[in-house]
């Protein structure tokens, strides 16, 4: 059972697609949500502070003041990030650095600034996102994929390092799911057939399936599991060719 009441939650991006959804789905649990993300807003469920967590400062600011404010900080997910894209020989040196500030150290800043408070209390759960192109990446995706492949080595040094302290970092790698980031749902419809073809639930995700993955790493259930990647991709990394199932279902009418 999944038991989330007074537990602190800090969540980043929590405007965006996804994580609107996880601290939504923490809040519906009995956790006490802070969201953050770069405009703040108490109009939602959740209200959103103003934290760009791609500067240090900020982030310190931010979660001393939700441990001031309540005591203590049980659960940070670091959500938020922005997607790069460009072939190497065209890409912006300014844009590649862009995208590590946000994705890769917006992420250890935040961490940073969590550890003390989670150290002091000897638990903590530290929830990352990476993605699946943190595996397989995209062309045109190389500063997205190695900012979210330098999410993942990052949180597995991060998990060595706080294991003694009872705090667990794990990162949560959603796989396909329409967002404004990645405009999945605005491809031609071939294109969207391709993408498709490579998953073997051949079908989208949507943000509650990650957030469910993502209350569960913060939950109880989870004490035992750290420095993981908990794909969450519909089968992205089971088969090669996972269509090939489908044809064959397809051939003997069974569907
Ligand atoms: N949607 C997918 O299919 C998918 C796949 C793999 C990984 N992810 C990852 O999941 C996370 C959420 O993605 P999403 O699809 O919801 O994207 P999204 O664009 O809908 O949301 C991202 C949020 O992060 C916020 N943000 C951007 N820069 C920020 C900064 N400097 N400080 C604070 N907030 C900032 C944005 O304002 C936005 O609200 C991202 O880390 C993304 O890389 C998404």
């Amino acid at each position: 059972m999944i038991d989330l009441r007074g537990a602190v939650v800090v969540v980043t991006g929590a405007r965006g697609a996804i994580g609107s959804v996880i601290a939504r789905r923490f809040a519906e649990q009995g956790a006490i949500v802070a969201g953050l993300d770069l405009a703040a807003t108490d109009t939602g469920a959740v209200p959103i502070r103003a934290c760009d967590v791609s500067d240090p400062e900020q982030a310190r600011a931010a979660i001393n003041a939700v441990v001031a404010e309540h005591g203590r900080l049980d659960v940070l997910v670091n959500n938020a990030g922005i997607n790069v894209t460009g072939a190497v020989e065209d890409l912006d040196p300014g844009a590649w650095d862009q995208c590590f500030a946000v994705n890769t150290r917006g992420v250890f800043v935040m961490c940073q600034a969590a550890i003390a408070t989670m150290k002091s209390q000897r638990s903590g759960r530290i929830i990352n996102a990476a993605s699946f192109a943190a595996t397989i990446p995209s062309v045109g995706a190389a500063a997205y994929a190695a900012s979210k492949a330098a999410v993942v080595q990052f949180t597995r040094v991060l998990a060595g390092e706080l294991g003694p302290w009872n705090v667990t970092a794990n990162c949560y790698a959603p796989g396909m799911i329409p967002s404004a980031m990645n405009g999945f749902a605005a491809l031609p419809a071939a294109e969207q057939e391709e993408l498709l073809d490579t998953l073997t639930l051949r079908r989208w995700g949507t943000a509650e399936e990650v957030a469910d993955a993502v209350c569960y790493l913060a939950s109880d259930l989870a004490r035992y599991t750290t420095g993981t990647v908990l794909d969450v991709s519909g089968g992205k990394f089971a088969t090669q060719r996972p269509q090939a199932a489908y044809r064959a279902v397809g051939e003997r009418e069974e569907c």
